[in-house]
């Protein structure tokens, strides 16, 4: 039993946060950051605009694009680390938007690999009989909400931004063909959000201690998420009994472009054959993957029968891939 993309869809706000706007407000630099991460730009989301806002918007995309009405759905999952709030779930928020009822709806953590734990649960969901036939997948976050910004260290890199997509079960040769997860929460301490859950619950003294931003070991973060991502790809090729050489289309997580050309190099890739847009929307997390994708179709870069392999490492540690024939 197969699983196939059928329509995917994305936004991102329209506010625009270049380095020179960074410039002005922190001790860094362009040249430091686009040497560093190769981000020029990334996205706000406007005071107004929650999780579920950007989310709503990337759904009707893809469901626009899928040719499928919301009705039509089985299933809403949503991969986020910036949900609305802790409950009711941003799938369920974004159900009431999309003018639906009584369909399970829930959200899943699992950091910048979100979409990939997403379309392996989806494979999962899809495959038990009948039950579910068709899911909307949606990878999203507002990340500026729980980035400190007057840490330079993390301030630079992160944006907003939301993807989705509409997957139903297929027994042709097109969707996924392999997958791997992987996790280490021996590690989950390099980048966490220390205060606002039950282990540091919010008191006056987590906000004067800013402990309600996300905290980041940077350069070993770095050293793991080049080791997995390298790795992660290596494996679903392998399971599925393919090389570098079959890949029509990587489409990394895009947290710094130095990982990215570490796993290219890894394959043996050329330029060509990878999308980037870390340029424009900076880390979007569980995000990032989906407005990949869904940036691609509307370029006209994925043509049916290519070969993509997604691929991506974030916080808990948490990471995997995904090999999918398009179409
Ligand atoms: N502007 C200018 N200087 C900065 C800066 C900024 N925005 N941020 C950090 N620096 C400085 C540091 O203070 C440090 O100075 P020091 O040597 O005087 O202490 C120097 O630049 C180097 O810092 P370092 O952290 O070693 O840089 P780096 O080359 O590792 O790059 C990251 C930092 C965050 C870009 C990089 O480590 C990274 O991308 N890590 C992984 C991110 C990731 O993948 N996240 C997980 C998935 S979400």
């Amino acid at each position: 039993m197969g699983v196939r993309i059928i329509g995917i869809g994305h936004y991102v706000p329209d506010k625009v946060v270049t380095n020179q706007d960074l410039e002005k407000i922190m001790d860094t630099s362009d040249e430091w950051i686009v040497t560093r991460t190769g981000i020029k730009e990334r996205r706000y989301a406007s005071p107004d605009q929650a999780n579920s806002d950007l989310s709503y918007e990337a759904a009707r995309v893809a469901l626009a694009r899928a040719g499928v009405r919301p009705q039509d759905l089985d299933v809403i999952v949503v991969a986020t680390v910036t949900p609305d709030m802790s409950f009711p779930a941003t799938a369920c928020l974004v159900q009431a938007r999309l003018g639906i009822r009584e369909r399970p709806c829930f959200d899943m953590e699992a950091a910048c690999p979100g979409f990939i734990y997403g379309l392996e649960l989806m494979r999962g969901l899809l495959s038990l009989g009948d039950t579910y036939r068709t899911g909307l997948l949606i990878g999203t976050e507002v990340l500026t909400r729980i980035m400190d910004p007057l840490d330079r260290n993390t301030a630079v890199l992160f944006g907003d931004g939301s993807g989705a997509a509409v997957l139903v079960k297929d027994d042709s040769e097109f969707g996924i063909i392999s997958t791997y997860l992987g996790g280490d929460g021996e590690l989950g301490n390099l980048l966490y959000l220390p205060a606002g859950g039950s282990r540091m619950p919010t008191s006056e003294e987590t906000i004067k201690n800013r402990q309600h931003y996300l905290k980041m070991k940077g350069r070993e973060v770095f050293r793991h998420a080049v080791q997995w991502m390298q790795q992660s790809a290596l494996i679903v090729l392998e399971k599925a009994g393919m090389s570098p050489e079959d890949i029509t289309w990587l489409v990394p997580h895009q947290a710094n472009i130095r990982i990215i050309d570490s796993t290219r190099e890894k394959l043996g890739l050329p330029p060509e054959k990878v999308y980037v847009n870390i340029d424009k929307y900076g880390n979007t997390s569980a995000a990032s993957i989906p407005i990949a994708l869904s940036e691609m179709q509307e370029k006209g870069l994925l043509k049916k029968g290519d070969i993509v392999l997604l691929v991506s490492f974030g916080a808990g540690f948490t990471w995997g891939a995904v090999l999918m024939r398009w179409g």
